[in-house]
């Protein structure tokens, strides 16, 4: 059995902007090679590149969950190239650590961030899933 933070645990029973945000304007997809999960997140940003809300939605296990409750609070509030800056290993210190096994977990939705930000920025970039960050 893996060795999971309280943190981990609890933004995996109680993740932090769980659903959809109709309006967005910035929407980014990110899949695992690792596992077949998915995730995508959504974003309000203002006129002044600030992020302003970030739902998500996720196929994913407990720790993609909790990466991804985790990675929300980070970038509510963060400019895009403060939030740019946000890397997968930061979404596991965040969360107090991730198990080896599960650090793949987390380039989700970090990867779901950078297609969000590309989608804002209008770019279409190729597909960022499954890139290898751990
Ligand atoms: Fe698929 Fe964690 S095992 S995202």
């Amino acid at each position: 059995m893996w060795d999971y933070t309280d943190k981990v645990k609890e933004h995996f029973m109680n993740p932090r902007n769980v659903g959809e945000i109709v309006d967005a304007n910035a929407v980014g997809e990110a899949g695992s090679l690792a596992c077949g999960d998915q995730m995508k997140l959504m974003l309000k940003i203002d006129a002044h590149d600030v992020i302003t809300d970030a739902k998500f939605q996720t196929f994913g296990c407990g720790s993609a969950v909790a990466s991804a409750s985790a990675l929300t609070e980070m970038i509510i509030g963060k400019t895009l190239n403060e939030a740019a800056k946000i890397t997968n290993r930061d979404i596991a210190e965040y969360l107090g650590g991730l198990p080896a096994e599960k650090m793949h977990c987390s380039v989700m939705g970090q990867e779901a961030l950078e297609a969000a930000m590309q989608h804002y920025r209008g770019v279409t970039g190729e597909e960022t899933a499954g890139r290898k960050k751990i």
